[in-house]
């Protein structure tokens, strides 16, 4: 058996729903799926109860952090449409500011052009911003962050007309990123109903066609990272009335990915460039040192709900085969993670904001 050592795979796109929704996942929960996939840094999402929109709510999810995660984090700031000012003066904080241009779940929502274009010119243009931002939303970020000569990082992109616009943009000299999801990589709408109930394929953007999911694959050079947007709704919730939109991805991104590198489809570090050094270069997020991860990358193995780390207990992938997976993840020297057993105190994560290093 060979055993492939890695660096510690980062995920700028996480969320861990701390705090307000504990019960779908928290710090801890998530932090130890995190170390099961591989991950030893996360990016957290704002959308939370409450939203992170200012210093308190910020505080309320860092103390959490601080107290319960196992690997490395981060926040991103939400941004409002009444927080420009407020949020600029917490940039060193957090890793990112987060801006919600169409709907999804939670109740970060901007909607006008002004707003937008405010909080591109107010927010200090060497911190990072990220835009959910689908199809023609999409065309308007670009515009903007073109006039405000400032980068712009598109969270999962997932069709064809939106990593072409991308592409376009980029030989343009728009200074623009963007991440792609595993599920979007591997999960197409047409395949759903094989295998996924309608209120479990739910998630924000849709699944797409098999021609979307063909340009995600042909366009990779114009792909950034690879970020799960891990969004852990429960299976009651999923099956409920009302299904959220969300899966949960940090236990089998890397599996995906390495069954792909097995069967010819991409390099091995072309992954690593987007699950590592890309991610750390876009949000300048600091060295971790003595930190690796171990892959057998011929383990093959069924990816089951029962086995869920994630609170969540559910995976959409379910029932795939998958081939390569994580041994072992040491953290700063210390094995934090084997054979499934985490040998790691709550609260041993770090903050890796500016502010905080
Ligand atoms: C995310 C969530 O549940 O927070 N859901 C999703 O379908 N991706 C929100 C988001 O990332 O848009
Ligand atoms: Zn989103
Ligand atoms: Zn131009
Ligand atoms: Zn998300």
């Amino acid at each position: 058996m060979t055993t492939l050592r890695l660096p510690g795979l980062i995920d700028v796109h996480v969320h861990l729903r701390e705090p307000g929704a504990e019960y779908k996942e928290d710090f801890e929960s998530g932090s130890r799926a995190a170390l099961a996939g591989g991950f030893t840094m996360v990016l957290a999402m704002p959308n939370t109860q409450p939203p992170l929109i200012d210093a308190a709510s910020l505080k309320i999810a860092e103390d959490a952090a601080s107290a319960k995660a196992l690997c490395d984090y981060g926040f991103h700031l939400g941004a409002s449409g009444s927080n420009v000012e407020t949020a600029a003066a917490l940039a060193q904080r957090v890793c990112g500011l987060k801006m919600y241009l169409d709907a999804t779940y939670g109740p970060l929502l901007i909607q006008d052009l002004a707003t937008l274009r405010e909080h591109f010119a107010r927010w200090p243009k060497d911190r990072p911003i990220l835009c959910h931002a689908e199809e023609r939303t999409l065309a308007a970020v670009l515009m903007v962050a073109h006039l405000e000569r400032r980068s712009v990082h598109i969270c999962h992109v997932s069709r064809k007309a939106e990593i072409e616009l991308i592409r376009d943009a980029k030989m343009h000299g728009i200074d623009v990123t963007c991440e792609v999801t595993p599920h979007h990589l591997f999960i197409v709408q047409e395949d759903v109903p094989r295998f996924l109930s309608p209120g479990r394929s739910q998630v924000r953007p849709s699944l797409a066609t098999r021609a979307d999911q063909q340009a995600l694959w042909d366009n990779m050079e114009f792909i950034d990272c690879i970020a799960t947007d891990h969004a852990p709704h429960t299976l009651a919730e999923k099956d409920g009335n009302a299904p959220p939109p969300g899966f949960p991805g940090l236990e089998t991104a890397l599996a995906l990915m390495l069954t792909r590198v097995h069967a010819g489809n991409i390099e091995l570090d072309a992954v690593t460039a987007r699950m590592v050094d890309n991610p750390r270069r876009i949000f300048g997020l600091p060295e971790q040192p003595e930190t690796w991860i171990e892959v057998d990358p011929d383990a093959t193995w069924t990816v089951r709900n029962e086995e869920v780390v994630s609170r969540c207990g559910w995976s959409p992938f379910a029932g795939s085969v998958l081939r390569g997976r994580v041994q072992s993840v040491t953290l700063r020297g210390e094995c934090v993670y084997r054979g499934g057993q985490f040998f790691v105190k709550a609260g041993t994560g770090r903050n890796v904001a500016p502010a905080y290093r």
